[in-house]
């Protein structure tokens, strides 16, 4: 991925839409509209260092073990013992606990600066478990769904959590994907802790073939398959009463023709796949559904290929 033995890097991790509705907490895709930025310096100090945070969030900890950029680097740090610590700088682009895969994408970005600083960088996957245990500092859980599409770029699906193994899949041809963030703060942990710890068997079954029919769906470019399976009919149902107006904003998104809607991650942030043509005018109705509740919210219509996190400046 790099030379590496850089003395500073500045890496760019994108966005992400978790679970795509039918793949809980192992499907999820890039959302290259913002994302965090990372720089990483070598310190004479050993460990990590959190210098400064700034961007769209500041009020998070400075202490390495407690921030998600800070525990992955040192998760790096202690397979590669380089000798020397490393300093972080981190711009927040993605606003927090809006389901946007924002600590994924600090994690992410902070691994990846990190990396070129190495004599000898390590590749993707080893990456993406470093940034796994970033990430489990803010949601409390080992989830892959925010940290690989971030890192690789598009819609990925990543299947094992100590040996991850990661394939990315061809997005529908001709399909945008919609994302409306309003703005309301929702914990990732607060939005997992309401989830029962046991599914209804025909529950499973559904959300099995639903999971199945849309992978198939996008290898065959089918539309169709795709609308009959893109429904998360286990976790939506339990976590939509965090999001005021989802029903409202999935029914004007599905009423304007999408293939299908649900919750970005932990939410609140709601996202759609639809049909290139129909994407301005789907994004138009589920923020108007939003403003009617008077919530300002943005909203974005962009490609679902999209590139993973990459060094801007080393
Ligand atoms: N899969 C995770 C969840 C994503 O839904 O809790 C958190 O952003």
């Amino acid at each position: 991925m790099t030379a590496g033995g850089a003395k500073r890097a500045t890496a760019f991790a994108p966005a992400s839409v978790g679970n795509v509705g039918v793949g809980f907490d192992i499907l999820g895709f890039s959302l290259d509209a913002l994302g965090d930025t990372v720089t990483a310096s070598v310190s004479d100090a050993q460990g990590v260092s959190i210098t400064s945070i700034g961007g769209v969030v500041a009020d998070l900890p400075l202490d390495a073990a407690r921030n998600t950029a800070g525990r992955a680097v040192q998760a790096l740090l202690e397979r590669a013992a380089p000798g020397f610590g490393v300093a972080l700088q981190i711009d927040k682009g993605i606003p927090l606990g809006s389901g946007l895969g924002g600590s994924a994408a600090s994690a992410v970005g902070a691994v990846v600066a990190a990396n070129a600083l190495l004599p000898s960088p390590f590749d993707k996957i080893d990456l993406l478990k470093f940034a796994m245990q970033g990430e489990a500092v803010a949601s409390g859980a080992l989830h892959v769904d925010n940290v690989a599409p971030s890192l690789f770029g598009g819609l990925v699906l990543t299947v094992g959590v100590d040996n991850p193994r990661v394939k990315q899949i061809p997005a529908p041809s001709g399909v945008r994907a919609v994302v409306v963030h309003p703005h309301l703060f929702l914990a990732t942990r607060e939005a997992r802790s309401v989830l029962s710890r046991s599914v209804d068997m025909s529950d499973f079954v559904w959300q099995t073939a639903n999971l199945a029919g849309f992978i198939s769906a996008c290898y065959t470019n089918d539309l169709d398959m795709l609308r009959e399976c893109f429904e998360d009919v286990i976790i939506e149902r339990q976590r939509q009463s965090l999001i005021p107006g989802f029903a409202e904003v999935r029914a004007a998104a599905m009423n304007g023709g999408a293939l299908g809607c649900s919750i970005s991650g932990a939410g609140p942030s709601i996202f759609a796949w639809v049909e290139e043509q129909r994407a301005p005018l789907v994004v138009a109705a589920m923020q108007a559904q939003f403003a009617a509740r008077g919530l300002e919210s943005e909203g974005w219509a962009v490609e679902i290929e999209s590139a993973g996190a990459r060094l801007i400046e080393s």
